[in-house]
């Protein structure tokens, strides 16, 4: 079982440090410093006015980490993100229950609480929800906080209901949400509020219920149709069987691991469920992050390649036919491969004029690889061109994709042999069941524009 707190501690970062860049000045580094300010441009224009409902557990609000987090939560409030942060206070309650000399008590992951457990929850709670509350009410000079005007709001928001009795097990005044009055948060949101709920909630009858944050973070996400539901948890995210990050996931899947229980912590089988149900129900996505990430929001929302796992209920790899829209982005994608000789070059009119003749591939709404498809109708035979996936999403079955669907359009059209002229890919095609054949096998047409000073081999598939 992976545990991120096994890893050495991270330092507490400096968060006062007005200038992270001295050597600002210097050619290269203000480069690079423009450079990642306008790429993060996209994901600020993309996230102003969007819902972020965040949960964290009271080990991050107690952390070393817990007033980075604060500076990076009033930066996103700052963009414009309409944020909505669900504390936890397990440890600081069990350190309450020690305090009093009671034992703490938990049936499948969730605490029973009993009316001493209560009082101990509610002091903890109180006390927690306070702390996070001041961590973000700051705004030193010299910080990164300097100058906000944030204002941190909550209530109640949540009605509850017990959880009851479960495998003879009376969990008493665990609670389960009954209702959020989504309306009522969302009035605050417009407010430019950020609203902090602790996992609290009242029944009607007047009594208090202790919730799980992670449902309450859950149930808070679908409510409010929020774009992103983000755990912080004590892991990196989904791991492979490998042990690599999984960066994305459909719910699907997520759930075939969560079944097969691999590489799993006890934050994400508590955290994984409500993931998987939220992005079900509505919520854009969800993001597994790891608590002892320092800057690991900003790293998640502001790069293309993110530091977690973000769930979604349908794939992110979308593969369509190109429209006269993509020219600019094809463009861009096959450019280095024109450039190193890899693919032959094609103009910006040829592209427009031959664009119906693309399928794109794109990964999260970027166009992240193409093919094309030539058809010589009169002898069966198509050609497929211009096969390229940029360099960061290879290896991942894109370029099988594209072939797939190729050869899918091309059975459409009634071709029986498909061919591709290359130079450099030769094993992958072999490796695709296409065959070495020599120049005068090619369609007519095809062989009277064969350029031999290329030297490109000629590989075709029998469909
Ligand atoms: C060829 C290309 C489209 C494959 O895209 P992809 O999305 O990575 O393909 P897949 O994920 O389906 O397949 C990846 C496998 O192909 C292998 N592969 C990639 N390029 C290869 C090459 N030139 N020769 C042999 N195998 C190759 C990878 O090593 C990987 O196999 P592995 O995981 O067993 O090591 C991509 O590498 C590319 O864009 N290359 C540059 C452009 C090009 O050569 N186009 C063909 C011109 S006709």
């Amino acid at each position: 079982m992976y545990k991120a707190s096994q890893d050495s501690a991270p330092a507490t970062p400096d968060v006062t440090t007005p200038n992270p860049f001295p050597e600002v000045g210097s050619d290269q580094l203000s480069q690079r410093f423009v450079g990642w300010v306008r790429a993060a441009a996209p994901y600020i224009h993309a996230f102003r006015g969007k819902t972020f409902v965040l949960g964290f557990g009271g080990e991050v609000a107690a952390g070393q980490l817990a007033q980075a987090l604060a500076c990076d939560c009033n930066l996103l409030a700052a963009l414009g993100i309409r944020l909505v942060l669900v504390h936890g206070a397990r440890p600081q309650i069990e350190a309450e229950l020690a305090r009093r000399g009671l034992e703490p008590r938990y049936h499948k992951g969730l605490r029973v609480t009993d009316a001493a457990a209560l009082e101990c929850v509610k002091a903890a709670m109180a006390v927690t929800r306070i702390e996070v509350e001041a961590l973000l009410s700051q705004g030193l000079p010299n910080t990164p906080m300097a100058g906000s005007f944030m204002r941190v709001t909550g209530g109640n928001f949540v009605t509850a209901k017990p959880v009851g009795v479960v495998d003879g097990i009376d969990y008493g005044f665990t609670g389960a949400v009954r209702r959020v009055i989504a309306d009522e948060i969302a009035a605050d949101l417009d407010q430019q509020n950020v609203v902090l709920m602790s996992p609290l909630g009242v029944s009607p009858a007047g009594e208090i219920f202790n919730m799980s944050m992670e449902a309450v973070a859950e149930a808070v996400a679908i409510a409010l149709k929020a774009e992103k539901l983000i755990y912080l948890c004590d892991a990196p995210g989904l791991l492979d069987a490998g042990g690599a990050l999984i960066e994305a996931i459909t719910a699907d899947d997520a759930e075939v691991k969560l079944k097969a229980g691999e590489g799993m912590t006890e934050d994400l089988d508590l955290y994984l469920p409500c993931a998987i149900r939220a992005v079900r129900q509505g919520v854009g996505r969800a993001h597994l992050i790891d608590r002892d990430k320092d800057g690991g929001l900003l790293l998640e929302f502001f790069t293309p390649q993110g530091v977690g796992t973000v769930l979604t209920r349908d794939p992110l790899f979308r593969l369509r036919e190109a429209t006269i829209e993509d020219v600019g982005a094809l463009s861009s994608v096959i450019a280095p491969m024109e450039a190193d000789g890899t693919l032959v070059r094609r103009s910006r009119e040829r592209l427009e004029e031959e664009i119906e003749r693309f399928t794109v591939v794109e990964y999260d709404g970027v166009l992240v690889g193409c093919a094309a498809l030539y058809p010589f109708i009169d002898e069966r035979a198509a050609e497929m061109a211009c096969v390229a996936v940029v360099p960061q999403h290879r290896r991942a079955g894109l370029g099988e994709m594209l072939l797939g669907r190729m050869e899918s359009r091309a059975r459409a059209m009634g071709v029986e042999r498909l061919f591709v002229l290359t130079t450099r890919t030769a094993d992958w095609f072999r490796e695709r069941g296409f065959r070495e054949a020599p120049p005068e096998a090619l369609p007519r047409q095809k062989r009277e524009m064969y350029d031999v000073s290329r030297r490109s081999k000629v590989f075709m598939k029998t469909l």
